[in-house]
């Protein structure tokens, strides 16, 4: 979520700062701007939209020449993707500029108490308090690195910040805390970025800065220090990838990349959303609670990968608020002339708030009268602002067509939304909903546990590149994970894929078994229901007993499943109702695999579109 690039040397840092941040455009474009130290003052130039825009306002209005400058490619959280609220944000007498990534959670104090000492500002973000901060710092102690340090003791949350200072010409700091950043060393110039890609053009020597670190950067070199003014110790490296594949982070696609940021991404969307007291606070509801009290009906309406979030989210909504959900693809929606009225509440998932058929599904609720909630994921999208309220999932720009960190934010958002609900109508108890809390907190984990032992699947896909026809099975929550494996699949492979209820198998997909069919089939946790457990490893006994060739995602420990299974992939132990968030994992790496085992284009699958703006 968001690109930052900083430089100081003998280039023009403008043209520095501009290519860099198109290597970065991938991580958002809401919005671009650039601050340039120049003639003893500051020059900044923003504009909304994509990078293209602020290059026609360069063009229009070129800056003056200089040598350090900072800019950033936004992906909006807090503000919408206006002009206003593009970075870098300056302080009232437009001395210091600063560019961020993340989130300042402590923001509205700061900005409060700022109001009180006569500051003015002039933005939604979270970020703006930060240049105030920073110029009053610098006012008292003339060094912005110190200045620097002492604002980020006082702030909470996530954040990568970047500033530079008129009065400090030469010199540009930056700040981390849980967000990207890397110092790029050249001679006699060194870089600052959310990623190498920025300035893989000029170094491949880079610092990792650590945590809690405040880097000085200037024509003489690099120092660095925690928050707290000690000396620290930072890593030097070699990157070795080349200006292309630095894009993607080293990845061969933006599928593999955002594949692997899915531990961050569980996390970044849980960020914020919990009080001092453990309860949940989700600020972008904005339906009264009592309103939430009298909701008598839920109805998830999606497309495609977000609709498989939707059919998980009914099994949490119902089992924690005992209030009736219906699941329906929004292409079908307000066709069928569904039953709504004002204690209807309907979601509206997607990740790109775009997707026209949710948006008339939207259009029609509201003009029912019910209340819409948007679970999305692009900050200031259509669906979002046409909502009642919003619950933003934090998993950053998806740019590969077939979601993946999206999906898992998706439904880390629907069980926050589930648990809010049976809080505020009193079904689930404080000291529940923070076991819950807690078990997503562990997610993030767990999936990067996945993904550490994952070459197995991969060996498996590329060994079924030649096969016509993979199904997929799950019973429970375990069915919309074997649809979801099936979708990707179809995707990205160009296969038959099918995914079934389990039980529904004897009733008719059961004569597409034969000898050799590959059949994946999700295992539910034997510490939930054990019924649920012992009636799927009977469902693998029936096909196997007919020649199926069993790929078996299983729970540590659970060995009742090893002698049917042919192929058994392991994932950590998880609540019943979370387990999708671990067992989708394996079926995004394994249709990734066999695509590109098959010759396919992962990221830009045939047909296809990453955000479909037509009914
Ligand atoms: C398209 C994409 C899918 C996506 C669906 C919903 O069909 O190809 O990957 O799941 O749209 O998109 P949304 O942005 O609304 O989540």
């Amino acid at each position: 979520m968001c690109g930052i690039v900083g430089y100081v040397g003998s280039q023009s840092a403008l043209d520095v700062v501009m290519a860099g941040l198109k290597r970065l455009e991938y991580r958002g474009y809401d919005s671009a701007g650039v601050a340039v130290l120049a003639d003893g003052g500051l020059a900044p130039a923003k504009r909304a939209g994509k990078l293209v825009n602020l290059e026609k306002e360069l063009a229009e209005h070129p800056l003056p020449a200089g040598t350090t400058g900072i800019g950033h490619t936004r992906w909006a959280t807090h503000g919408g993707p206006t002009d206003a609220n593009a970075h870098p944000h300056l302080d009232n007498a437009g001395r210091v500029a600063v560019v961020h990534n993340g989130i300042i959670e402590n923001f509205a104090a700061l900005r409060a108490e700022l109001a009180g000492r006569g500051h003015d500002l002039a933005s939604e973000t979270d970020t703006e308090v930060v240049a105030h901060l920073l110029a009053e710092e610098f006012s008292a102690c003339a060094d912005l690195a110190e200045a620097m340090r002492l604002v980020c003791r006082r702030l909470e949350g996530a954040f990568t910040l970047v500033a530079v200072h008129a009065d400090e010409p030469g010199v540009v700091v930056g700040a981390r805390r849980n967000s990207p950043l890397v110092v790029g060393v050249g001679e006699g110039e060194s870089f600052l970025a959310s990623d190498v890609a920025a300035f893989i053009a000029h170094t491949r020597e880079a610092l990792e800065l650590g945590q809690d670190q405040v880097v000085e950067l200037s024509r003489d070199g690099v120092t660095v220090t925690g928050f707290d003014g000690s000396p620290a110790e930072v890593r030097a490296y070699h990157v070795d990838w080349d200006a292309s594949a630095a894009e993607k982070g080293g990845h061969a696609s933006f599928m593999l990349k955002e594949i692997a940021e899915q531990p961050k991404a569980v996390a970044d969307t849980l960020l914020g959303r919990i009080d001092a007291e453990g309860s949940l606070t989700l600020d972008e509801v904005r339906i009264p609670a009592h309103e939430l009290r009298e909701t008598d009906k839920v109805v998830i309406v999606a497309c495609g990968t977000a609709f498989h979030a939707g059919l998980i989210a009914k099994y949490a909504i119902e089992h924690w608020t005992r209030i009736p959900c219906e699941v329906e693809l929004a292409s079908e929606f307000r066709y069928r002339d569904p039953i709504l009225d004002q204690r209807s509440l309907v979601i509206a998932i997607s990740q790109s708030g775009e997707t026209m058929d949710t948006l008339m599904a939207v259009r029609h609720a509201r003009e029912q009268g019910s209340k819409v909630l948007a679970i999305c994921n692009t900050n200031g999208s259509t669906i979002p602002r046409e909502s009642d309220a919003v619950l933003y999932t934090h998993a950053g720009p998806e740019v590969a067509v077939a979601s993946t960190k999206a999906f898992l934010t998706q439904l880390v958002a629907c069980y926050l939304v589930a648990l809010y609900l049976g809080q505020v109508r009193g079904t689930k108890w404080g000291d529940e909903i923070r076991a819950v809390i807690r078990d997503l907190a562990g997610i993030g984990q767990a999936v990067e546990r996945v993904l550490g032992t994952m070459e197995p699947v991969r060996e498996l896909a590329r060994s079924l590149a030649g096969q016509d026809t993979v199904l997929f099975l799950g019973r429970h929550v375990g069915y919309p994970v074997a649809l979801e494996g099936a979708l990707k699949l179809k995707e990205l492979a160009y296969m038959h894929a099918e995914g079934f209820a389990a039980g529904e198998l004897k009733h008719g997909p059961i004569a597409l078994i034969e000898e050799g069919l590959p059949v994946v089939v999700v295992v539910p946790s034997p510490r939930g229901r054990s019924v649920l457990h012992d009636k799927l490893v009977s469902n693998i006994q029936e096909i196997r007993a007919r020649g199926a060739r069993t790929v078996v995602i299983a729970e540590e420990g659970d060995e009742t499943v090893t002698p049917y299974a042919d192929h058994l992939v392991r994932i950590p132990a998880t609540p019943t109702l979370l387990q999708p968030l671990v067992a989708t994992v394996p079926l995004q790496v394994f249709a990734c695999e066999l695509a590109t085992a098959r010759g396919n284009e992962v990221d830009q699958p045939r047909n296809l579109a990453k955000s479909v703006t037509v009914e």
